[in-house]
């Protein structure tokens, strides 16, 4: 191929036709049923054959706000399937953004020396607005209070190995639905499920906010809002809690009530025998170590699920 061959192709190619995971509400049911389908074989694959999959590949993980399982699960998947991965962590101060450099720009010169790029910002919109920059895929990692798509998908593939399906559950989501990422992009999956039925708890000051939950109605998902902890977890499935995002609060008297759903193992007795307790991690107060041996406490299961989720991903988005 000659110099010229080479560089019309790369203008034909262009960037517009790049597939970025930026948000679960670009993600349908069936990306869902083959990511999962996929994780669950990459789980019993000899780790000899797992190598060759992203062999010769280039991973870049920059993440500007801190993290310790997602980018340490999208590193060992990168690694367990044989691709390489270079970092930058702390990148709002060890990076190039300490000078004042655009993410459209950190994109384009990434997408030289990476074959997909894996980002954590502090900002909601901004990976989204710079991803079309972007000429190799952007796997979004966690953006601001916006959304965490991975671990939205790390979830459903966790509910769906703990009770065998998703569509027809009771799932009831609680702590910090204002300011918890986890929680919009889990809601947004939820959506593209038959009769899920969600019910909200959270201190007064920490509801999702007015607008997701009009769009989350009007794509048909069936969801209330109640302050009756006991029957809420007396109904549910699944019970998905969170930790209050306390570096994101706007005065600490956002988080006045918290307590009230915490769960310890007196939740335990009125919960049913076959539902399962999720938790995206880090946990701090707001489940009682005590519950942990309850084998209902599915949140260090979900961990696991998430590597295996994170390799299927890749898999289908590195560029080969
Ligand atoms: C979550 C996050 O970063 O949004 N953590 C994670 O990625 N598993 C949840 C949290 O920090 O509370």
């Amino acid at each position: 191929m000659t110099i010229s061959t080479v560089v019309k192709r790369h203008l034909e190619t262009g960037t517009s036709s790049v597939r970025h995971l930026l948000s679960t509400r670009d993600v349908t049911r069936h990306d869902v049923t083959r990511w999962m389908a996929r994780a669950e074989e990459l789980r019993v694959m000899s780790a000899k054959d797992r190598q060759t999959i992203l062999a010769g590949s280039v991973v870049a993980a920059i993440f500007y706000e801190p993290s310790t399982r997602t980018r340490l699960s999208f590193e060992s998947a990168v690694l367990r399937l044989g691709g390489r991965v270079i970092s930058a962590e702390n990148a709002l101060e060890h990076s190039s953004a300490k000078k004042g450099e655009r993410l459209e720009d950190v994109f384009r010169v990434l997408g030289c020396y990476a074959d997909a790029i894996v980002i954590r910002h502090h900002e909601n919109d901004a990976m989204a607005m710079a991803a079309p920059q972007s000429p190799v895929p952007i796997i979004n990692a966690g953006a601001g209070s916006g959304e965490h798509p991975t671990q939205a998908l790390l979830d459903v593939y966790t509910i769906w190995r703990e009770l065998g399906q998703v569509d027809g559950l009771e799932i009831c989501i609680m702590g910090d639905l204002r300011y918890g990422r986890t929680v919009h992009s889990l809601l947004q999956l939820l959506t593209k499920y038959r009769n899920v039925s969600v019910t909200l708890l959270h201190p007064a000051s920490l509801g999702l906010p007015e607008e997701m939950m009009q769009a989350l109605r009007s794509r048909g998902l069936s969801i209330q809002t109640t302050q009756d902890l006991t029957s809420a977890l007396s109904r549910a499935d699944i019970v998905y809690q969170t930790r209050i995002q306390t570096e994101r609060l706007s005065c600490i008297d956002e988080a006045l009530g918290t307590e009230k759903f915490h769960l310890t193992s007196a939740s335990l007795s009125v919960m049913k025998p076959s539902a399962r307790i999720l938790h995206p991690l880090p946990r701090v107060d707001e489940i009682h170590p005590e519950v942990d041996d309850d084998p209902r406490a599915a949140y260090f299961r979900q961990v696991e699920n998430g590597l295996y989720m994170r390799m299927a991903i890749l898999e289908d988005m590195v560029r080969r």
